[in-house]
């Protein structure tokens, strides 16, 4: 396979959903241990709690990391572990956690890839209006100032929040994510707005360690409009696609990554949205727009598209018997050749696949393993297309498989299985899946990308 040297091969994680320790050694608590007492807000009652003890287990789990082969290792802090109240005072023992984590990676030799926020926002900052309150965006430069003096030194790959578009819409208009709210559209954007300026603000605060070899960037979902055909026609319908929003679009990537990385709303935005933009102050912009050193995209999904009879674009329906995840996610592994491709062409910086990946009906088998041949395709798949995007130009320095191991999946609880690993969450033993194994041997060298396992 044709990757660069000094390829980042990883597998991302996050706090909320492998950390457990809820409420241990001075945790404070996040919108999502209050959401999941909410009597139908997750799958089964279940909880974050306990998820995948890793707090506890870390060794083990760093371990096993090594056992793969992965030479990256994205995870996310926890804000209230660190800050219990999310300003004010700090918690020791919380930071401490993150520290001993980061030197048995640096130990194992795998690199740290950290974010800063992924979903677990301080409860009491959200009893304060939370993201609606624009002072969310200092309290969040605050927390940020704190991890980047204590981290700065061994952490030199940065996210500032994942997925922003997934946890203000879901969170703040849908309600299916904490802290369960559904706001107007106004107050959503201006969540999005304190958002972006939170973004700018922990740029600033990791820039202003002076390292020079520390990469700061952001993580939104990328959901790629992907050409039907290769014919130029279709190529540059979906390339404008992209990046246009033609009718109110909350999920819109001309919000979610134009914002943050030009440091300006587009036009599209204005338009569409009218008197429900944000307020925006003087100075929030150039905060906004801080320079980056790359964009991540967690990738999952797309839709195919054509340029139609008249001229119109088109979006293709899925078809009879369409390829499905266990999530019923549409397999479209020409997401990971179109969607880098077009994040560098059009901002012209080096981009991390801070995600990708599939949930799968994976159980241990009656031999005492964890046979996931899907996982295995899906994975050769998405990384021959990424291939494809690298041998022609594209700028991608990584590969974050999500997730290395089973999880809490949010408002499905236990029932997605996203790992490399397997989980048993009864006994919290870890098995490491078949797929583990090939992708090891993947970024050993050692494997063909012919789709044998
Ligand atoms: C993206 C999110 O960042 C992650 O938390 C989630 O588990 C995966 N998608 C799978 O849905």
């Amino acid at each position: 396979m044709g990757f660069p040297e000094g390829f980042v091969w990883g597998a991302a994680t996050a706090a909320y959903q492998i950390e457990g320790a809820a409420r241990e050694d001075g945790k404070g608590l996040s919108v999502w241990d209050v959401f999941c007492q909410k009597p139908g807000a997750v799958w089964q009652g279940n909880t974050g709690d306990i998820a995948c003890d890793h707090y506890h287990r870390y060794k083990e789990d760093v371990a096993l990391m090594k056992e793969i082969g992965l030479n990256g290792y994205r995870f996310s802090i926890s804000w209230p572990r660190i800050l219990p109240s999310g300003t004010g005072n700090l918690n020791e023992k919380g930071l401490s956690f993150y520290e001993r984590l980061v030197d048995e990676l640096l130990a194992a030799g795998i690199q740290p890839c950290a974010t800063l926020f992924h979903w677990d926002f301080p409860y009491e900052l959200f009893l304060l209006g939370g993201w609606l309150n624009r002072d969310s965006a200092d309290w969040f430069a605050g927390y940020a100032d704190v991890v980047a003096r204590r981290l700065g030194d061994r952490i030199k790959l940065w996210i500032t929040l994942n997925e922003p578009n997934v946890f203000i819409n879901l969170g703040h208009l849908s309600g299916r994510h904490a802290p369960g709210m559904k706001y107007q559209t106004a107050q959503v954007l201006q969540c999005a707005h304190n958002a972006f300026r939170a973004h700018g603000k922990a740029v600033q605060a990791l820039r202003a360690l002076g390292a020079r070899d520390l990469q700061a960037g952001i993580a939104p979902n990328l959901f790629v409009c992907v050409p039907g055909t290769e014919d130029p026609a279709d190529v540059e319908v979906a390339r404008a696609m992209n990046f246009a929003m033609t009718e109110k679009n909350m999920h819109s990537n001309a919000i979610w990554f134009e914002t943050p990385i030009t440091g300006r709303y587009s036009e599209d935005c204005f338009r569409v949205f009218g008197p429900d933009m944000p307020h925006i102050i003087e100075g929030d912009m150039e905060t906004i727009g801080q320079p980056l050193d790359f964009v991540g995209a967690n990738q999952y999904f797309g839709h195919r598209v054509r340029r139609g009879a008249n001229g119109h674009p088109e979006i293709l329906s899925w078809g009879t018997g369409p390829d499905l995840t266990a999530f019923k996610w549409l397999l479209l592994p020409e997401i990971l050749y179109w969607g880098p491709k077009f994040l560098y062409e059009r901002y012209k910086l080096p981009v991390y696949i801070t995600e990708n990946g599939l949930s799968n009906a994976d159980w241990i088998a009656f031999d005492g393993m964890v046979h996931d041949p899907q996982r295995i395709d899906f994975i050769t798949r998405h990384l021959q297309e990424l291939e494809r995007a690298i041998r022609e130009g594209t700028d991608v320095r990584g590969y974050f498989h999500w997730s290395l191991m089973d999880n809490f999946e949010w408002a499905e609880g236990y029932k997605e299985r996203f790992g490399l690993v397997h989980v048993d969450f009864r006994t919290q033993r870890r098995i490491l899946k078949d797929s583990a194994r090939f992708y090891g041997d993947v970024i050993a060298g050692g494997r063909r990308m012919s789709g044998q396992s």
